[in-house]
């Protein structure tokens, strides 16, 4: 007998693209990417004892990364200032690089870099550390350029990633940021036992949360790949969050971009009416992040503005928001979990939404056109 042997179908276990086999990876990568570093409901990062005496002068953050690690550098911007109280600023390398950056022994610089190679994250982060930066690189890469750059390092433990576009390495890298926050915020007095408690608890819940969102995606139930399908026409799209909904528009444009060429614009939803309102047509569908937070009522007034311009709306929200059903034409649940930690939730309709819009439009999914897993030119 003869036995016909598909490698790459064997690779791919079952699912149609690597794209979507790694989606469907995240609960596991993140539950890797926590163990280990939360044992008893404790944080331990042992990468960084090393390192604890040049964190415990640091008086600035600044977050070097490119593409998606820099939307996971702008979502830890917004966690570590309010747990840590300590300033950060994500740039993209490529800025960082030709900016004379302000970096010092007090600048702690972090690296965000999946492939731990490209080009504009290594070379800025040698001009920090030249001007005296402690440097922590956050990667997937064992033994990357970058981790020979870095005074230590934190892998994402995600397993290889395949497609060119990031899935759970975004995750990894935001949950291995959230927890550099939370050691940070720790270091500094700023969290008590009782707090870190409810962090952990929450981050441990985060896989089952993933894996229950993907479970009802892949049943009789699924309403996000009929809808990227019927959407998988329209020219133009726009994506609208506030606080740590924001990065997470900017990253659900981004995979929308990259995987289905559909164009697609992130923005601050306060930041929509001084200007990008005017893109808004019956043509432009939106989709806002609406899940629960502190700014939750500003983010449904923005709505109500977009909903005025009879634009289509589709929403992200959490499960047992019926309110919201009366604002949006398409509502996507996820389930519930702290503010800081939405995102996390957040992002998963909206990869599996720009997968299924990309193979309705016939693309190559796991290679799009133009784009490399890592860019080592400038
Ligand atoms: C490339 C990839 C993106 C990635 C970016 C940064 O452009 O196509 O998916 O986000 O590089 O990659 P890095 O390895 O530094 O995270």
């Amino acid at each position: 007998i003869t036995i016909e042997w598909d490698s790459e179908a064997a690779e791919k276990g079952g699912y149609p693209h690597f794209v979507l086999k790694e989606i469907y990876e995240q609960p596991q990568a993140l539950r890797r990417a926590l163990a280990g570093r939360i044992r008893e409901g404790r944080l331990h990062l042992s990468e960084l004892e090393s390192i604890q005496g040049l964190l415990a002068g640091i008086q600035r953050i600044v977050i070097v990364a490119c593409g998606t690690s820099y939307h996971a550098g702008l979502l830890a911007k917004y966690v570590i200032e309010q747990w840590a109280r300590i300033p950060v600023e994500a740039i993209t390398a490529a800025e960082f690089r030709y900016c004379d950056p302000i970096v010092g022994p007090e600048t702690l610089c972090i690296a965000v870099t999946q492939s731990g190679e490209t080009a504009d994250t290594l070379v800025g982060i040698r001009q920090a550390r030249e001007r005296g930066a402690p440097v922590i690189a956050i990667t997937n890469v064992v033994a990357s350029a970058i981790t020979r750059l870095s005074d230590a390092v934190l892998y994402l433990q995600a397993g290889p990633e395949i497609g060119v576009v990031a899935t759970k390495t975004f995750v990894t890298s935001v949950a291995v940021l959230y927890l550099l926050g939370l050691y940070l915020g720790q270091q500094q007095g700023r969290i008590t036992s009782e707090q870190m408690r409810e962090f952990v608890t929450a981050l441990e819940r985060l896989p089952e949360q993933i894996e229950h969102i993907l479970t009802q995606a892949s049943g009789p139930e699924d309403q996000i790949a009929p809808l990227a399908k019927r959407m998988s026409q329209v020219s133009s799209m726009m994506f609208i969050g506030r606080g740590v909904g924001f990065p997470t528009a900017l990253e659900g444009a981004l995979k929308l971009k990259e995987i289905s060429y559909i164009h697609a614009e992130g923005f601050p939803a306060g930041e929509l009416k001084h200007g990008s309102i005017a893109l808004l047509d019956p043509d432009t569908p939106l989709f806002g992040i609406a899940t629960a937070s502190h700014v939750y009522e500003k983010v449904v007034s923005n709505i109500q503005e977009v909903r005025a311009r009879d634009a289509r709306v589709m929403v992200i929200a959490t499960e047992g928001d019926e309110k919201i059903r009366q604002h949006a034409h398409d509502v996507l649940y996820v389930p519930a979990t702290l503010e800081a930690f939405s995102p996390l939730l957040a992002i998963i309709p909206l990869q599996l939404f720009a997968y299924h819009a990309a193979v309705a439009r016939g693309c190559n999914v796991d290679q799009p056109r133009n784009l490399a897993k890592s860019v080592t030119v400038e």
